[in-house]
């Protein structure tokens, strides 16, 4: 097994719904990752034991996603000098506005890059740490390159698909 280049930790199972799409990410880009569920409240001394020896053992950036009062990824920043990435989740009443809130408000000097509340900041999240190891990893780069110019075809091709469909529809009104 590879050593994990990039450590996601969930703050419970009730936000996998959210992080799931990153399994696909890390598959398609080839990249050894792992997964764990830690909270910043609930298992602290966890939390603060797994960041260093991920770190110490030659990992390189870390994705945090937590929902509620959401300190995982400030806790996980505390205790690491690698890049720490903040995953809101909109797992609460408020619906991720106060997992932001926590996420972002980092007082200055320790450091997190806040995604966007859910399912798009997660897919962020992961392609932000894939680019932070591209800048030493020139393959990693090309392929990123090469999902770049997918998703632009996509959408030339989707434009092609909405011109159809207006061509249709005055073409019945005519
Ligand atoms: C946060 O509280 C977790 O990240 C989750 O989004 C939220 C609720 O957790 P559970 O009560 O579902 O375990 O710490």
């Amino acid at each position: 097994m590879p050593q994990p280049l990039i450590a996601v930790i969930l703050g419970s199972k009730s936000d996998m719904p959210v992080a799931e799409d990153a399994l696909r990410i890390f598959e398609e880009f080839s990249v050894p990752y792992e997964f764990r569920v830690l909270s910043a409240h609930r298992t602290p001394d966890a939390v603060r034991e797994f960041v260093q020896s991920f770190e110490r053992e030659g990992g390189r950036v870390f994705i945090a996603v937590a929902g509620a009062a959401a300190h995982l990824a400030g806790v996980v920043a505390s205790h690491t000098l690698l890049p720490v990435i903040g995953v809101p989740v909109p797992s609460s009443a408020l619906n991720g506005l106060d997992a932001l809130l926590s996420t972002v408000q980092m007082p200055g000097g320790i450091p997190v890059a806040t995604m966007a509340v859910g399912k798009a900041g997660m897919k962020n999240a992961v392609y932000f740490a894939l680019q932070i190891l591209a800048i030493e990893d020139a393959s990693l780069k090309r392929e990123l390159i090469g999902f770049r110019q997918r998703m632009a075809a996509k959408v030339f091709s989707d434009e092609e698909i909405v011109k159809q469909l207006l061509k249709e529809k005055h073409d019945q009104t005519s």
